[in-house]
């Protein structure tokens, strides 16, 4: 039998299927903040700018915003803008006339106008050519454009939201983005943070995928040993949420931890936050910083497990102070409620010890 999960996912997985917003907001209080604001912004139709790390949930978040917007009932209308070849992006954004140019048998309505009185959502909106910024800032001013090829100017009220994983601030130092049209679609800006920046939100997000997959797949695959929560809390994430979500896929299809732990345990050969932005640029400090804070915090991690999450005897393995620890836990975003869990999850079934138990205690 198909599961009602199972129809909605057809082959899209999560991404057809809006998470609850306990699932989407976390515990988390850099989640929680994204939820305020998610809040603040619904009623209203102003513009939203949504930028993150790939696979942080910037689609979901407009899914979200969509489905709040006083024009939920309006179409959604997503353009991609990387997957569409640029010589055809105008006439996808915008539509053309009938004769418009060879091949123009017929007039198309372009995606911004088929969004008329609900949301255009414009993902990867860094990879717009300036001549399309230009255009697409009309559209954004009164509501105006126009078709390739018309006379006339057409005019829609849609909510605008706008996505991207690019840093739009260098991208406009670098002169590749309009800046009157950053500042149009800015109104509001969310932050989506990455996943090492939200692992307290790792076991939510872990069993609402294993439910989820176990749904759509008719399977039962049981709840993850401590071993492996321990490693999904230890696992930098590159690739985030849908990393994560992937992972937690392949272990209910596979039903195996063996097969998901070696993935688990490679270290991506290059940070995400290594990447060479496209005018060249790149700060060496900032990505060298963020590198070395994610080792710390993974080494400091692997001292306490080794040190059964005694805090003072971890300190003198590392060979730093305790304070100096305590300062570098806070630092590396290892929260207390984090540590408490791995804590939990590595003691042995009837033991009560946990780090507030521990830490004090002089080995
Ligand atoms: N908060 C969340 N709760 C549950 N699932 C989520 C959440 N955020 C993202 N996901 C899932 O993770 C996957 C990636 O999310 P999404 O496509 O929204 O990310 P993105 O930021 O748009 O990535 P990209 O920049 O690569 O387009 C999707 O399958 C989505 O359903
Ligand atoms: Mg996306």
């Amino acid at each position: 039998m198909v599961s009602p999960v199972a129809d909605k996912l057809k082959w899209n997985g999560v991404a057809d299927h809006l998470p609850p917003e306990s699932v989407i907001f976390g515990c988390s209080q850099v989640m929680q903040a994204v939820a305020e604001k998610v809040r603040r912004v619904t009623a209203s139709n102003i513009p939203v700018l949504i930028q993150g790390e790939s696979g942080t949930g910037k689609e979901i978040i407009a899914r979200l915003l969509h489905e709040r917007s006083p024009w939920r009932d309006g179409p959604l209308v997503k353009v991609n803008c990387p997957a569409i070849p640029q010589t055809l992006l105008e006439s996808e954004l915008f539509g053309y006339e009938k004769g418009a140019f060879t091949g123009a048998y017929d007039h198309k309505l372009g995606r911004v106008e088929q969004a008329h009185r609900g949301t255009l959502f414009l993902d990867e909106i860094a990879e717009l050519e300036p001549h399309l910024q230009a255009k697409f800032l009309e559209v954004l001013q009164d509501g105006q454009f126009c078709r390739i090829g018309a006379q006339e100017t057409s005019r829609i009220e849609a909510r605008i939201l706008c996505a991207t994983n690019r840093d739009l601030e260098a991208e406009m130092e670098s002169g590749a983005f309009r800046r009157d049209l950053f500042y149009r679609i800015n109104v509001v800006s969310i932050q989506l943070p990455p996943l090492r920046e939200r692992r307290e939100d790792i076991p939510q997000l872990a069993h609402y995928f294993l439910d989820f997959y176990n749904q759509a797949y008719n399977r039962h695959t049981t709840f993850f040993s401590p071993e492996l929560m321990q490693l999904l809390n230890l696992h930098p994430w590159p690739g985030n949420i849908r990393e994560l979500e992937n992972l937690i896929k392949r272990y209910v299809i596979l039903d195996s931890e063996e097969a998901i732990v070696s993935g688990l345990q490679a270290r991506p050969q290059m940070h995400p936050r290594a990447q060479v932005a496209p005018d060249g640029s790149i700060s060496l400090k900032k990505v060298t910083r963020e590198a070395v804070r994610e080792l710390e915090g993974t080494i400091i991690l692997q001292a306490l497990q080794a040190n059964q999450w005694n805090r003072k005897r971890a300190a003198r393995a590392l060979n730093i102070s305790y304070r100096a620890l305590l300062y570098k836990i806070k630092d590396a975003g290892l929260s207390t409620r984090r540590l408490s869990l791995a804590s939990a999850a590595a003691a042995p079934a009837g033991n009560g010890s946990n780090l507030r138990s521990t830490e004090d205690r002089q080995s």
